[in-house]
C-alpha cells in the first residue's frame, strides 16, 4: 500500500536504485542491461502500490498510469531517465521520476484523482552510454528515432536492434517511428531533474525553472596513422596517430574557450595496437559540442573539423570525421514554465529560470509537446560523478513544487476543459 510519499522515501528509494548496476563498486546502468530489468520491476511495483497501470514499450521505457476523475480525458506525462552514464551519481535521472511517483502515490493515498490522467516514465536510455545515442527512449516514445543507430554495435558487438530484442522490445521499423502518444492528447511533458551545474547552489535556492535545454553535437573521429617500433622508428618518420589526436584534444580546449558559453568534451579515447612498445596506429575518440544557440554550436563543429584536417594534413595522418548524433537546443513551453514559477511562488521561494547545458530527454519529448523542467539545487553542481548528491530539504521542496503545479493545472482544465479533441 502506498504511503504518504515524503522527500525521505525518495532519497531512500534513489539509493536502493543505485544498487542496481552492471559494475562491482560503481553504479553503471546502461541501456537494456540487467540492471535495467531489476529497476523496472522495483519501479512497477512502486507504481502499481500507487494505483497505476504499468507498461513497458517497444524499447523498455517503464510507463505507468494514473487515470483522469473520468475517461476520455488529456494526460499529462512526468518522468525522467532509469538508465545511468558510467561510474554515476544516483540522482541523475531516478530523482526524477521517484519525485513524479511521490506525487502520484500523495494523490492515491488521498484518493485524489485529477481532471487529467498522468503518465510518469523511466526512461531506458538517455545517456547513449552503450552506443553512444543519446535519447533511445524518448525518440523511441515520441517516433524520431534514428533507424541507423539499430545497427550500431556496443562494445561486444551486440546492435542495438538485437539488445532491444533481448530485453523484450520491438525494434521494428514502423513501430519505432510511430510515437506513443497522439500530440492532441497530451498536456505537456514536465521532468524534475538535479541541475547538474553551480547556479543554483550559488544563488542558495532549492529549486529553479529551466527556460532552454542545450543543443549538442557528438561526433566519433578516427585518427589513422602507421604503427611502428617505438624502438626504431626515429621521431622525424613517425606518423603517430595518438600524438595528432593528443595536438587535436588541446585545440578541442582552447576553441571551446574561445567561445563564451560554449563546451567540448573528449570524453572517450581507445588506441590501436595499444602497446607499450607500438607507435600508434589508429585512435579513436569522441567529441561532444553543445551551445545554447545552434549556429553557434555548428560553426564551432565546423572549426573544430577545419583543425583536426589541419593536423592530420600535417602529420600525415588520415582523418575519418563521423557525426554520429545531433539535437538542436529546445525553449521550454511558455505556459508550463510559468505554471512551475507560480508553484514555486506558492512555496515563498524566490524565483531563478535558468538555462540546461546538459541534455535532457525533454529534447525529443518537444518534438511531440511542450516541456517543462523544475530543476534541484545539487551540491557543489555535482554530476556525472559518484559523489552526485541531493539535500532531503531541497527533495521536499521540489514535491511540494510539483504537488502545487499538478493543483494548478488541475484547476485551469477545470476550467478550460480537459477533454480529448
Ligand atoms: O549528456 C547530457 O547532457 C545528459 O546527461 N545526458
Ligand atoms: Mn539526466
Ligand atoms: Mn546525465
Amino acid at each position: 500500500m502506498a504511503t504518504d510519499v515524503s522527500a525521505d522515501t525518495v532519497m531512500q528509494r534513489c539509493m536502493l536504485l543505485g544498487g542496481y548496476s552492471e559494475e562491482v563498486g560503481r553504479l553503471t546502468r546502461p541501456f537494456a542491461s540487467q540492471a535495467m530489468r531489476q529497476v523496472n520491476e522495483v519501479v512497477a511495483s512502486w507504481m502499481q502500490d500507487a494505483g497505476m497501470t504499468v507498461h513497458t514499450d517497444k524499447v523498455g521505457n517503464l510507463i505507468g498510469r494514473y487515470e483522469a476523475q473520468q475517461p476520455g480525458a488529456k494526460t499529462l506525462l512526468l518522468g525522467s531517465h532509469l538508465d545511468s552514464i558510467r561510474d554515476a551519481g544516483k540522482y541523475d535521472g531516478p530523482l526524477g521520476v521517484m519525485v513524479a511517483l511521490a506525487s502520484i502515490e500523495r494523490l492515491h493515498v488521498r484518493g485524489e484523482r485529477l481532471t487529467f490522467a498522468i503518465e510518469v516514465i523511466g526512461f531506458a536510455d538517455e545517456e547513449g552510454l552503450r552506443y553512444n545515442y543519446a535519447y533511445v527512449g524518448s525518440k523511441a516514445a515520441t517516433g524520431t528515432f534514428d533507424l541507423e543507430a539499430l545497427e550500431f554495435t556496443d562494445v561486444h558487438g551486440v546492435t542495438m536492434s538485437e539488445a532491444i530484442l533481448a530485453f523484450g522490445g520491438n525494434p521494428d521499423a514502423d513501430i519505432l517511428r510511430t510515437a506513443n502518444w497522439q500530440a492532441a492528447d497530451l498536456l505537456g511533458y514536465c521532468e524534475v531533474h538535479i541541475e547538474q551545474g553551480p547556479v543554483l547552489e550559488a544563488r542558495d535556492l532549492p529549486v529553479g525553472v529551466v527556460s532552454a535545454i542545450s543543443g549538442h553535437t557528438r561526433c566519433v573521429l578516427t585518427f589513422e596513422g602507421f604503427a611502428g617500433h617505438a624502438g626504431t622508428v626515429p621521431m622525424a618518420q613517425r606518423q603517430d596517430a595518438l600524438c595528432a589526436a593528443a595536438e587535436f584534444v588541446l585545440a578541442v580546449e582552447a576553441l571551446a574557450r574561445s567561445k563564451t558559453g560554449a563546451v567540448a568534451t573528449v570524453g572517450q579515447v581507445t588506441v590501436q595496437p595499444g602497446a607499450t612498445n607500438v607507435i600508434p596506429g589508429v585512435v579513436k575518440l569522441s567529441l561532444d559540442v553543445r551551445h545554447p544557440e545552434d549556429t553557434v554550436r555548428e560553426e564551432l563543429c565546423e572549426q573544430l573539423q577545419d583543425r583536426a584536417e589541419r593536423i592530420c594534413a600535417d602529420r600525415n595522418i588520415t582523418l575519418r570525421w563521423q557525426p554520429v548524433q545531433t539535437s538542436r537546443s529546445v525553449p521550454c513551453d511558455p505556459h508550463l514554465a510559468h505554471l512551475f514559477e507560480q508553484a514555486i511562488e506558492k512555496t515563498g521561494y524566490p524565483l531563478l529560470s535558468l538555462p540546461s547545458g546538459a541534455g535532457h530527454d525533454g529534447v525529443p519529448m518537444s518534438s511531440l509537446t511542450g516541456v517543462a523542467m523544475l530543476f534541484v539545487r545539487c551540491a557543489g553542481g555535482i554530476s556525472h560523478h559518484p559523489i552526485e548528491s541531493v539535500s532531503e530539504q531541497d527533495v521536499a521542496v521540489a514535491i511540494e513544487v510539483l504537488e502545487n503545479f499538478l493543483r494548478l493545472l488541475n484547476t485551469e482544465t477545470e476550467q478550460r476543459g480537459a477533454l480529448k479533441p
